[in-house]
């Protein structure tokens, strides 16, 4: 079968996405459930109308085009990824593996395939955390790995719940509804920009991942007291935003000493409260996103900030509260659907590689056969105005994605 992946037109429509955003170009800021959002979402559901895919949208948003096969009784073969993009960052993270997904579903159309099982093209809800605090949060409803209770819980920094927004975006109906049944996917495949440096470094067109290192977040909120940056000596003080730093730093001390070069932590948040250069520091809220490929010692430096955030509370005279967001266990890529991105790769060379970043597949994976394919980034630059995949990188990603396809909808 002869596939051909339009290259110009699939480019031409990651530059139209990168223009629902509200940032100035080159960067991308499209929060979810934003106007950017929902005006590409519209878009989007053109596009795959245009292919002849009639989308549906479930109660959070999530959005399945599906392209039926000549079995429609048949568990389909999934794929996709996000297109909402956090604040200034850039437009091929997640983006190219939707519509690198619409292209490959096209492509498939275009050489006279038929594919026995249904392929079908998921866009998920805000796979970034930016809104809600929490990432994959499509993806975590449609495995059933978050309670519908969050509909109320989640609240953006505004305080409007998730149901709230939802609601006002036009998604509405049972959180419950968007659990997926376990017999609904055979197999699911996400192709992604790889968000590292390896394959670039490695002169590696493509990397078939294995595995999705294991994420955690945790909220850290630091009273201390308040006061006249002035008048308050500094023997006298309880700054909360010092208390903050040290944390920080026991963090980054954790990461840096547990034994292995794949843990990883950052506090990417801290909001001081009350702000103003001559007032001392009474409230602070850190976010820490703490990472690595093995759950425990990822575990274990989850212990370390908590331990530190005992000390330094004792010893600066401040209350700490803990709450974590999110633990969650890795995913183990499917064997059998590795074997069938390998066999797609066919001339081109590939490396195994472990995602470090985190994918709705590693949700996915809890109800589903899961595997995923990578392609370069200039300099593994990501969540940034400058991330970059070259036009031929992501042919070659979408072709090898789309062969890949056609074989598990055959199977
Ligand atoms: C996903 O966007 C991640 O931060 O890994
Ligand atoms: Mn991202
Ligand atoms: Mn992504």
């Amino acid at each position: 079968m002869n596939i051909t992946i339009n290259s110009a037109r699939l480019t031409n429509e990651l530059t139209a996405l990168a223009g629902f955003s509200a940032a100035p170009a080159p960067a991308v800021t499209r929060i979810v459930f934003s106007d950017q959002d929902l005006q590409a979402r519209a878009w989007f559901k053109d596009l795959c109308t245009q292919a002849g895919l009639e989308p549906r949208e479930d109660a959070v948003g999530n959005t399945f085009a599906r392209w039926v096969g000549t079995d429609p009784t048949l568990p389909a073969v999934g794929t996709g990824s996000h297109i909402d993009a956090i604040p200034h960052s850039g437009r091929f993270d997640g983006t190219v593996g939707v519509l690198g997904g619409l292209e490959a579903i096209r492509a498939l159309q275009e050489a006279g395939v038929r594919p026995r099982r249904s392929i079908e093209l998921l866009l998920f809800t805000s796979e970034e955390p930016t809104r809600f605090g929490i990432g994959c949060l499509g993806s975590r409803l449609l495995s059933g790995s978050l309670p519908p209770a969050a509909g109320e819980t989640l609240r953006d920094k505004d305080g409007n719940s998730l149901n709230t927004v939802r609601t006002q975006a036009g998604f509405s109906g049972a959180l419950e509804s968007v659990r997926l049944p376990p017999d609904y996917y055979s197999a699911f495949l996400e192709l992604h920009i790889e968000q590292g440096p390896l394959l670039e470094e490695r002169n590696m067109p493509l990397g078939v991942v294995t595995a999705i290192a294991a994420p955690a977040s945790v909220r850290v909120i630091i009273e201390g007291q308040g006061g006249h940056a002035g008048a308050v000596l500094m023997p006298n003080r309880h700054d909360a935003f010092l208390a903050a730093a040290e944390i920080a730093l026991a963090l980054e001390a954790a990461a840096k000493s547990s034994g292995a070069i794949d843990s990883v932590a950052t506090t990417g948040v801290c909001d001081v409260f009350p702000g103003a250069v001559s007032s001392i520091p009474s409230r602070v809220r850190l976010e820490a996103d703490i990472r690595d490929v093995n759950a425990e010692r990822r575990d274990g430096m989850v212990r370390s900030l908590e331990k530190a955030c005992r000390a330094v509370a004792a010893r600066r005279g401040v209350t700490v509260q803990t709450e974590t967001l999110n633990q969650d266990a890795p995913a183990i890529c499917d064997p059998a659907l590795v074997t069938i991105l390998t066999k797609a790769c066919a001339d081109f060379p590939f490396d195994r590689m472990v995602s470090r970043a985190y994918h709705d597949s590693l949700f996915m994976s809890r109800l589903f056969p899961v595997a995923m394919l990578f392609i370069p980034c200039h300099k593994g630059y990501s969540h940034r105005p400058d991330e970059y995949a070259s036009p031929e990188a992501i042919a070659r990603g979408v072709l090898v994605l789309a062969k890949a396809l056609e074989k598990a909808a055959a199977a």
